[in-house]
């Protein structure tokens, strides 16, 4: 069992919970990720490892509400337990000096990007980080980002906050000015930002490392979930990434992968049907 520490409330769905998980602390590195279960028989949740602790043994995890799994998880009050935390998964985010580093992160994105934007300033490179989100509520981590990096740039659609648009327009003028143009891109999000990006940078063959998201279930490379064709070889999320690089994934089919697991619209049309014989 995993005792949750803290609980607490980021944005709109959106939760930072501290749980006690020693030995996962200690070994993580950044770029990491866990498989959660709830309880037994619980569905199993990848949850990125955003912070660790080691001399305390606790880990962070940063979680937006989408479904029952999640709705499970940050309904959890600090005392209670998480049943199974198994990680840390997935290969760690190679750390280079590039110099400068663009940082892109697109709503719960950036809880994924933090620790990978620390990891990159901790080496010496100038990290500008680039957060956007619907609106003002839905940006998180900017002070705690600000600590480390030269710069936190902010895009929210609606304009509440910082540049009104889309994380892509402050990253083509960053690429424009000789002395903000940087050396490499991190970037994650939702996958048609994260395709987007890519292409901005391919042209100008600015090397983009991007973190998938796909469905997954064991974690081991063995169900087939998270596939995803990288350089036309298939690859798994869970074991050969999440990371890759940006210019050589098909966020075309990734895409069309995510989309085959929303609900069927005739589900949809199923239950309006029904509440509306009621
Ligand atoms: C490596 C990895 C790291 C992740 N890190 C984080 C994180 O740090 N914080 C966080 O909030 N979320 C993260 N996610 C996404 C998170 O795992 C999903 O939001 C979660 O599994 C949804 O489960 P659920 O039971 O609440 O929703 P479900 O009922 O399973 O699904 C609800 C809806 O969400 C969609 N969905 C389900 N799983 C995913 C997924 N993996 N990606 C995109 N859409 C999905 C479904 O298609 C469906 O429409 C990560 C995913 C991966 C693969
Ligand atoms: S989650 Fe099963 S292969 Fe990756």
């Amino acid at each position: 069992m995993f005792e949750v520490v803290s609980n607490d409330k980021l944005a709109p769905e959106v939760h930072r919970i501290v749980i006690k998980a020693p030995r996962v602390a200690k070994a993580r590195q950044a770029g990491q990720f866990v498989i959660v279960r709830c309880a037994e028989g619980a569905e199993r949740i990848p949850l990125t490892i955003a912070d660790a602790d080691a001399a305390a043994g606790t880990v962070t995890l940063i979680i937006q509400t989408i479904g029952e799994g999640t709705r499970e998880i940050t309904a959890l009050p600090p005392g209670q337990a998480i049943r199974d935390v198994a990680g840390p998964l997935g290969q760690a985010t190679e750390i280079h000096k590039w110099g400068r580093v663009a940082c892109i992160g697109g709503g719960v994105g950036t809880a994924v990007l933090y620790p990978l934007a620390k990891a990159l300033a901790d080496v010496g490179n100038e990290v500008t980080t680039i957060i956007g989100g619907r609106s003002e509520p839905y940006v998180i981590l900017r002070n705690e980002l600000a600590a480390f990096c030269k710069d936190v740039l902010v895009t929210t659609e609606d304009g509440s906050l910082g540049v009104k648009g889309l994380v892509t327009n402050v990253l083509k003028e960053m690429m424009a000015d000789p002395l903000r143009r940087p050396h490499a891109v991190y970037a994650v999000g939702p996958v048609p930002m994260m395709g987007a990006v890519a292409e901005l940078t391919r042209s100008e063959k600015i090397p983009t490392i991007v973190s998938l998201n796909p469905i997954m279930v064991d974690g081991t490379g063995m169900c087939g979930g998270c596939r995803v064709t990288v350089g036309g070889q298939i690859k798994f999320a869970c074991v050969d990434g999440p990371e890759f690089d940006g210019h050589q994934v098909d966020f075309r089919e990734l895409s069309t992968r995510q989309k085959a697991y929303l609900p069927h619209p005739c589900r949809a049309i199923a239950a309006a049907a029904a509440k509306d014989s009621k």
